[in-house]
């Protein structure tokens, strides 16, 4: 890992720099999927079935994925999937081989570059947590959104988790990742970053500031994960 990166996560107990994240993403993704499986005991998997449930089937639709990282989306016929990281691409780009269904966009979540009403329907998948400014990525979100359209958002929110989730979050995630991908300090910014994030009803608040209705939230297994889902507003 570079010098800088490792700093710039030291630096900051608070909130990252978007450098900072892009990097830490980058090195870490060509293990983020083994990680995933392993760290959720590969329910990471089940619970974007779950979240992906409980919006209308995407079929025909287009749909955007923002902060897609490796391309574990949710199947639909037309989807954008955007993201920062460039090596995170890269490995979303293996995996689909020769898949024409997904395309992969390089771009900041802050400034999407679609039209204002594109797309019929807007995800992310724990990713928001990462956005540096949260209140202008889920604005973006809504702007590319067109009215009634659908936001999914699968995201580790703070005060969820039960004690044993919590002390596995702290002590041994940092540990595992640090060993199977060099980064232990990308793992302990996992935890610090979903303990410090918002809870799903003040999420839920926030998103209806940026122009979204009908906010339903569920808590998945184990209370680590949570699906939120609503509808833009026409106006
Ligand atoms: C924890 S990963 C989640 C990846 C994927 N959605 C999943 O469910 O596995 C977070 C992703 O969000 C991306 N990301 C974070 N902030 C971003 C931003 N401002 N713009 C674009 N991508 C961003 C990171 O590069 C990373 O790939």
């Amino acid at each position: 890992m570079k010098q800088s990166a490792r700093a710039g996560l030291r630096q900051s107990r608070m909130k990252p720099k978007r450098e900072t994240i892009c990097r830490m993403f980058g090195e870490i993704a060509p293990r983020y999927d083994l990680l995933n499986r392993l760290l959720t005991l590969d329910n990471d998997r089940a619970w974007r079935r779950e979240a992906a449930a409980l919006v209308p089937p995407a079929r025909s639709r287009i749909v955007l994925d923002v902060g897609a990282g490796s391309g574990e989306h949710p199947d639909t016929s037309r989807l954008l999937a955007a993201d920062f990281s460039e090596s995170m691409l890269q490995r979303a780009q293996w995996k689909q081989a020769n898949s024409s269904r997904v395309r992969l966009v390089r771009c900041d979540a802050m400034q999407l570059p679609w039209r204002t009403g594109q797309f019929d329907g807007v995800m992310a998948a724990f990713a928001i947590r990462n956005f540096v400014d949260l209140q202008a990525g889920l604005q973006e979100m809504a702007r590319v959104l067109r009215p009634g359209g659908w936001i999914l958002v699968l995201e580790m929110c703070g005060g969820g988790a039960s004690w044993p989730v919590e002390l596995f979050r702290r002590h041994f995630v940092p540990v595992i990742g640090g060993i199977l991908t060099g980064r232990g300090d990308a793992y302990r910014y996992l935890a610090q970053s979903t303990a410090e994030f918002l809870s799903p009803q003040q999420l839920t608040t926030m998103l209806e500031t940026v122009g979204f209705e009908q906010l339903q939230w569920k808590v998945l297994k184990w209370g680590i994960a949570t699906a939120i889902t609503g509808i833009r507003a026409e106006k």
